[in-house]
């Protein structure tokens, strides 16, 4: 890709800069925050490491909304994160706040960009941000299954005492307490995990997965989890910027997929050059379906009490 910003430098940002950038999955790579000289000083800190990593991505910071002129994506992680016993849903009205200018500006200065959407409530806010553009579904998504599947991965692997390179976990639903884990679709080389752990032991990693962002605040007190979110992102803007068409839990807008419309949650998705490029209905058990619908019914109270529609 030529140009991605990221609009947010506060950890999440920060850390995601520091991958894309020593990925070189972007000629040059943006921070802009609402403090210009802490956008400058991580885009100068980074920039300073590229000749000991030997990576050419130039990176340049600062508060100047124009600064996204010309960008190909948009990654956007400002607003306000979750304090100790907050849900993410707790975020929506003060992050709405924030989050609509910034998409108004997107929509100026960078008509042909992609948004992809991290900041919480994620999924209320890709709506909101869809809505807001009025650009197809395609262009505009966000984080959620990545960060869901690597914490239920994770959790796999060490129960199982087997390799992360052979584990691949599947999360779908909103990305809050009501997230869908699907054992059925979690495998080992290929092989369903219900083949090595027995039915409550993987009720107990759902729960771990469920409650993996809430663990990590709880133990940090004053910061949200930041590494695997920007390790996720990564993957996303991997897929899209290597033309891979990946497929991955993202979440997207959905129009008649798994039954729901008018909506965004996670789902899995081919992630390529065209952005969300394809939603992937899967054949769920009706007690999945459940599931699903019971994390959609909570999204769409937060987006309906959100006026968002
Ligand atoms: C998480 O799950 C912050 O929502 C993010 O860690």
């Amino acid at each position: 890709m030529r140009k991605i910003t990221l609009v947010g430098a506060g950890r999440v940002g920060e850390s995601t800069a520091q991958i894309l950038a020593r990925e070189e999955l972007a000629r040059e790579l943006v921070l802009i925050d609402i403090n210009g000289d802490a956008a400058r000083g991580i885009a100068l800190d980074i920039q300073e490491s590229a000749p000991l990593f030997g990576f050419d991505t130039r990176l340049r910071g600062g508060d100047e909304h124009e600064l996204l002129e010309g960008s190909d994506l948009v990654v956007i992680s400002a607003g306000r994160p979750r304090k100790p016993g907050m849900s993410r849903a707790d975020l929506r009205e003060a992050n709405l706040a924030v989050v609509l200018p910034i998409v108004d500006s997107i929509r100026e200065h960078a008509p042909d960009a992609m948004i992809l959407m991290v900041t919480n409530p994620v999924d209320v806010l890709t709506y909101a941000a869809w809505k807001r553009t009025g650009w197809p579904r395609q262009r505009v998504f966000g984080l959620s299954g990545v960060l869901d599947s690597t914490r239920m991965a994770s959790f796999l692997a060490k129960e199982t005492g087997f390799s992360v390179k052979d584990i691949r976990a599947l999360v779908i639903g909103g990305h809050g307490d009501a997230m869908v884990p699907l054992a059925r679709f979690s495998t080992i080389n290929g092989i369903p995990v219900t083949h090595f752990l027995d039915e409550e032991t993987l009720g107990r990693i759902n729960e771990k997965t469920r409650q993996g962002g809430a663990e990590i605040l709880a133990l940090k007190q004053t910061s949200s989890a930041y590494d695997a979110p920007a390790a996720s992102i990564a993957a996303m803007v991997d897929a899209i910027a290597r033309s891979r068409r990946r497929i991955l839990p993202c979440v997207a807008v959905l129009d008649g997929e798994y039954g729901q419309h008018d909506i965004a949650m996670g789902v899995p998705v081919v992630l390529g050059p065209g952005g969300m490029e394809q939603v992937v209905e899967l054949p769920l058990t009706e007690r999945e379906q459940e599931a699903l619908e019971r994390s959609a019914e909570g999204l769409r109270k937060l987006i309906d009490e959100g006026a968002l529609t």
